[in-house]
């Protein structure tokens, strides 16, 4: 028996589907073998992302009537912006659509040409939104995982940081930015000690520390569960004492806003805000919806109160990890500790008769959705490798990753264990996998459209 319980009952339910075997081996065949292509009506359970498929609760679906359509100053603007400002305790509030537009207009107005941003690891947007500025993303993770499991595996190496700031280079960085939790290195919380160190060296070397906060409560739910000194701190009072910390930040409102659609950046310095709504004004819209809707604002400030309760964070740890758990004892290696958002399991260590090269985590994501209908997604050479200048095999990611990531009040503990048996079914026939090639690939961000073939 699962060892937590759903703080929720269900109001509206959709139905899932469930392609034959035969259907399957089809849609996966049609997509090119990458599990970005498979249309959602062959998928079973859809564990690809925690991004924007959130459940919303009967109070949001309420706030979205009251959404005020206006173009300029609407109500909407108001609520989500007294919200915001209450959590965050920044006075000057932009929506944007999703969280890259918040990337991009910020960092394109701190960042220039030869540039250097500091992160204990850039998110792919974020990477690319920091390149697009002509600057360059410099990632200096603390190890999440040598040895023993780490608790905030999401820290920032501050010792690399105070030598990066006081070497060669140290003059051309212009900004420090924590990923709160740290999605590219296995959704792992960053602790408030740490956050309060970068904060220190910022201030020694006057350049600002912004937040990426997309799955802020999450991290603050962590920190009162694993720092000493919190636990008997509210998530909510963890989570302004982050902010409290930075100079602003930006969000995915499409993680922990519990809504389907939206962003933010948040900040202190009004001139800087100034300039970043100029920006917001040519590409999203006016500064009072960012591209969004009135209704998204309000069932986005109403997420923004739900997501920090800790009876719902309480279970989405909980769920999380008896997730990992059972995955565990179906013999997968799972990365520990288990964050919230995701579970991670190095298909590296199951397939590793497959090199690299032939994309061991793409064979074990494409044969759990041939055996169930179940897609994750692949954080291995696919994504992370890089090709080789000479043309030869790619070079490998440091992991050969495969993320389960857990929409948020989405699936239940049956859905889980259906995975789990999928998983297991997998495991069992590993050593059979086969590889992958790729026949066709884009430039950046390939993983989203290239074309595979089975070795
Ligand atoms: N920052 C982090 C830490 C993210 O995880 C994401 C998106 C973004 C920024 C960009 O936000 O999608 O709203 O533009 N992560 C999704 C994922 C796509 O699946 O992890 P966005």
């Amino acid at each position: 028996m699962p060892s937590f319980m759903e703080p929720f009952r269900i109001k509206a339910v959709e139905p899932i589907p469930f392609p034959t075997e035969e259907e399957r081996r089809d849609a996966l065949a049609a997509a090119g073998y990458n599990l970005f292509r498979v249309p959602a009506r062959r998928i079973t359970i859809d564990l690809l992302t925690d991004s924007g498929t959130a459940a919303m609760s009967a109070a949001q679906w309420a706030a979205l009537m009251a959404g005020d359509e206006s173009y300029a100053g609407a109500r909407s603007f108001e609520r989500f912006e007294a919200i915001v400002r209450e959590l965050t305790g920044f006075s000057e509030v932009l929506p944007v659509h999703q969280g890259r537009a918040g990337e991009r207009i910020l960092l394109g107005n701190v960042l220039g040409l030869g540039d250097i941003s500091v992160s204990n690891t850039h998110f792919d947007s974020t990477r690319a939104s920091v390149e697009a500025a002509g600057a360059e993303a410099v990632d200096l993770p603390v190890p999440a995982y040598e040895g023993m499991p780490n608790p905030f595996g999401g820290d920032l190496d501050l010792g690399a940081l105070a030598e990066l700031l006081t070497g060669r280079s140290g003059r051309r960085i212009r900004c420090v930015v924590l990923t709160v939790t740290n999605n590219a290195n296995g959704g792992q919380p960053v602790s408030l000690l740490n956050i309060a160190g970068a904060r220190k060296l910022c201030d020694q070397h006057g350049i600002p520390l912004f937040l990426d906060a997309s799955r802020f409560a999450e991290n603050a739910y962590l920190i009162t569960e694993r720092e000493a000194g919190y636990a008997d701190s509210t998530p909510r009072e963890v989570a302004r004492a982050m902010f409290d910390l930075a100079d602003g930040c930006w969000a995915s409102l499409k993680k922990d806003g519990m809504a389907n659609i939206g962003g933010l950046i948040a900040l202190r310095d009004r001139e800087l805000a100034d300039r970043c709504a100029e920006q917001v004004i040519a590409t999203e819209g006016f500064p009072t919806y960012g591209g969004l809707a009135g209704r998204d604002l309000d069932a986005l400030a109403q997420g923004l109160l739900e997501v920090t309760e800790p009876d719902y964070l309480r279970y989405r740890a909980e769920s999380t990890r008896w997730f990992g758990e059972q995955l565990s004892l179906a013999g997968l290696p799972v990365l520990q500790p288990t964050g919230c958002h995701a579970v991670y399991v190095d298909a590296g260590l199951l397939l590793d008769h497959i090199p690299p090269h032939e994309l061991p985590a793409t064979a074990f994501a494409n044969e759990l959705y041939l055996a169930g209908g179940v897609r994750v997604c692949e954080l291995g050479t696919l994504v992370f490798g890089k090709r080789a200048p000479d043309g030869g095999p790619d070079i490998p990611a440091p992991r050969e990753l495969v993320r389960f990531a857990l929409p948020r009040r989405v699936y239940t503990a049956s859905h889980l264990e259906y995975v789990v048996d999928v998983a297991e079914e997998v495991r069992s026939k590993a050593a059979q996998l086969r590889g992958y090639r790729i026949e066709r690939q884009g430039g950046a961000l390939r993983q989203f459209t290239a074309m595979l073939r089975p070795v």
